[in-house]
């Protein structure tokens, strides 16, 4: 079946069919994913998971565009968004009109992710007027890490459930076909996924079960990470997993029980 697109998620929420989204940066693991997601997030997080960095803001567009091309060969019918890097698309909207178009030039990619509410409307106007389909970002967005003063809960406080209203509505007006909603109160979530205006799809990931879709970082869930958020549910545990699967390996190979025959070439 042909590749899904931004307007088969757009579909998938008019239909009030639930969205399903996991990261991936590998071919290996995005062929796994690719039959049960309707999209597959190429996310800046591979910057933390994949390399161990501190935040995402050191990741570099040619990092992304490199794994995302990975997802694109692992993958056939998931839609595949692509996050813009922090710096990538800041400063003008000229400026993420020409990342946006390398990374689809580059990847074949279906869709970009930018992080940002009501101040990055004019952008997702401007990209999405010209043939990039965007995916907003806004609640705990890990690009503003040292604004934010540290990776925060969003949306308490008296104007908490104000500012994310509005900044989710001024992304879905600009035509962005989507918005990730990440670490935001209950209510706010709520509020946000039910609002008329919010035409967008809203993608949780620790904004609750009210959206119309979720997303989880894929190593989160499958329990490789070393640590995680309180909004993770590990749904694998892989890390143990690896863990005794070396081990093994390692006592066998000590006790020369690895390889045995069959793992060895005889003589013609
Ligand atoms: O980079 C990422 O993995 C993300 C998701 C957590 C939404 O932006
Ligand atoms: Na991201």
């Amino acid at each position: 079946s042909r590749r899904r697109s931004a307007v088969d998620i757009a579909k998938a929420k008019a239909e009030g069919r639930k969205i399903i989204s996991l990261t991936a940066y590998h071919a290996h693991t995005a062929s796994i994913l690719d039959p049960y997601c309707d999209f597959i997030l190429v996310g800046d997080s591979l910057g933390m998971v994949m390399h161990g960095m501190e935040s995402t803001l050191p990741v570099t567009l040619e990092m992304m565009i490199l794994q995302a091309q990975a997802v694109m060969r692992g993958t056939s019918r998931a839609l595949v968004v692509v996050d813009m890097p922090f710096g990538s698309y800041e400063a003008s909207r000229e400026q993420a009109f020409m990342s946006a178009a390398r990374i689809l030039k580059e990847t074949g990619a279906g869709a970009v992710k930018l992080e940002g509410g009501a101040r990055f409307a004019e952008t997702v106007a401007f990209l999405t007027q010209r043939g990039v389909p965007v995916m907003g970002h806004i609640g705990l967005t890990p690009q503003s890490v040292n604004t934010m003063g540290g990776f925060r809960v969003q949306g308490r406080g008296p104007d908490g459930e104000r500012l994310l209203l509005e900044d989710a509505r001024a992304i879905s007006e600009a035509g962005a076909f989507a918005i990730v909603l990440e670490g935001i109160v209950e209510p706010v979530a709520r509020a946000i996924a039910a609002a008329p205006e919010v035409t967008a799809a809203t993608i949780g990931i620790g904004a609750s079960s009210t959206c119309d879709g979720q997303i989880l970082v894929l190593e989160d869930m499958l329990g490789l990470s070393e640590r995680t958020p309180k909004f993770v549910k590990q749904f694998g545990s892989l890390r143990a997993h690896i863990e005794g699967a070396v081990k093994t390996y390692a006592e066998e190979v000590r006790a020369g029980r690895f390889p045995e025959d069959a793992h060895t070439y005889a003589d013609k």
